[in-house]
């Protein structure tokens, strides 16, 4: 009588847990169903639910549709490889969601991007979708646009027009990695309440080095301007906004007074409509700013950094080694292969040899998330 007690016990207990694994719904809650089977005996069952830390491996075999994320980027010129070293750290680093890649490139670059990409979903078994689309402008005032800034730099001004069947990006810059899953990142469009369009972080955190409270001769977000490199998008949000009506009679006003471009345009729109931004910390677009004097970031000391920008070409040049040391890793990682082994592993390597340079004094906030993500094979360790 008491086994069969027992066994009743245990069969609704793994009903309800695969019940609850069922519904959860979206890629960020998981379940996991804890029991010590002693002697016997069923001794404890914990069943909880807790964000995307820890993966259960059972929601992959639901057939509940996964949450989609779509990430984009703008390429242009010899940017090819960067992007790509880019976009395998999303790879490596992507959870429980499907991955959509946008990639918006000049004609000539297409082909690269194809090729790799398809040989990447062949070692991944098609666990992401991608897409290249011309760079191109709305046909009214595209002429100016092109001749202001580079093709390219302005393009990302224009995503609710060019991508106009889609709701949300992330957009990034080419020269981004990600030291965690862009789930990360993208878990803040729920964040956001209902007059926000975008999620940006700050230029800066400290005044005494700040770009546009000491230069700017423009308008710009808060106190210390934001930094366009990393950016959610509700392109849904922005069309509905009136996004584009907003650039051509900004770009006449301040035209000669800018000087970062598309950025200087972000930051004046959202100086007059404070309330559409969401602020995001700088552990989301961490840069050399925020280590090469001394560590200003406090959220990336806290959890460590969660997407890093290597902006003033900080992967490609000795000046950073802390940041050349990252890109280095990813560069050579093979995608498929054991990512603690092959890459955690050799990261941290190179990051110790970095140590001389101020950011390299503080690399263990590179290595925490990645650290967390990739593990050592054990999930729950
Ligand atoms: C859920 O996640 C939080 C934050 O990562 C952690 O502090 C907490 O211990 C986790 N809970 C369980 C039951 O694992
Ligand atoms: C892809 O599928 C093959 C064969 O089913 C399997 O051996 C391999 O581990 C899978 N790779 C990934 C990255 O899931
Ligand atoms: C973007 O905004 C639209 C309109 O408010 C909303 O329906 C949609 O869910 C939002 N997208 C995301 C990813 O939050
Ligand atoms: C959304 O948040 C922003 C920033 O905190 C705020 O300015 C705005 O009023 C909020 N909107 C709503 C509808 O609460
Ligand atoms: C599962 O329960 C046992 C016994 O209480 C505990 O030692 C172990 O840490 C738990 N596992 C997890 C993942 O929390």
């Amino acid at each position: 009588m008491k086994l069969i007690y027992r066994v009743s016990v245990f069969a609704l207990l793994v009903i309800i847990t695969y019940i609850v694994i069922i519904r959860s719904g979206n890629g960020y809650l998981s379940v996991v169903l804890n029991m010590t089977i002693k002697e016997g005996k069923v001794n404890r069952v914990y069943l909880w639910t807790n964000l995307s830390r820890i993966r259960c491996d059972m929601y992959g075999d639901s057939n509940k549709p996964k949450h989609e994320i779509v990430l984009s980027v703008v390429v242009c010129g010899d940017r090819v490889q960067e992007t790509l070293v880019m976009i395998k750290s999303a790879l490596s680093l992507s959870q429980d969601s499907k991955l959509r890649l946008i990639i918006l490139a000049e004609e000539k670059l297409v082909q690269d991007f194809i090729e790799k990409l398809t040989e990447w979903k062949n070692i991944l078994n098609g666990s992401f979708t991608f897409e290249t689309r011309p760079v191109s402008f709305p046909k009214s005032g595209e002429e100016e646009w092109k001749k202001l800034f580079k093709p390219c730099a302005s393009q990302r001004l224009f995503l609710p027009s060019v991508l106009v069947d889609v709701d949300s990006v992330l957009y990034v810059d080419t020269d981004v990695l990600f030291l965690s899953p862009p789930e990360n990142v993208w878990r803040h469009f729920d964040l956001m309440n209902s007059t926000q369009l975008a999620a940006l972080a700050p230029e800066h955190e400290d005044p005494n080095i700040g770009w546009y409270n000491r230069f700017a001769r423009h308008p710009y977000y808060g106190k210390l301007g934001v930094n366009s490199g990393v950016m959610l998008m509700n392109l849904t949000r922005m069309r509905d906004f009136g996004w584009e009506k907003y650039l051509v009679p900004i770009l006449k006003e301040y035209k000669l007074k800018m000087t970062w471009g598309d950025q200087d345009i972000i930051n004046i729109i959202f100086h007059y409509h404070p309330e559409c931004l969401y602020i995001y910390d700088c552990s989301y677009n961490y840069r050399s700013d925020h280590c090469m004097y001394s560590s200003v970031c406090k959220a990336a000391h806290a959890q460590g950094v969660k997407v890093l920008h290597g902006s003033r070409s900080t992967f490609h040049t000795e000046k950073q080694p802390a940041f050349s040391a990252v890109f280095r890793a990813f560069q050579e990682y093979q995608l498929g292969t054991d990512a603690y082994q092959y890459l955690y592993l050799p990261m941290e390597s190179y990051l110790k040899q970095a140590t001389v340079s101020n950011c390299g004094k503080v690399h263990s906030i590179f290595l925490k998330q990645i650290k967390e993500f990739v593990g050592d094979g054990d999930y729950f360790s």
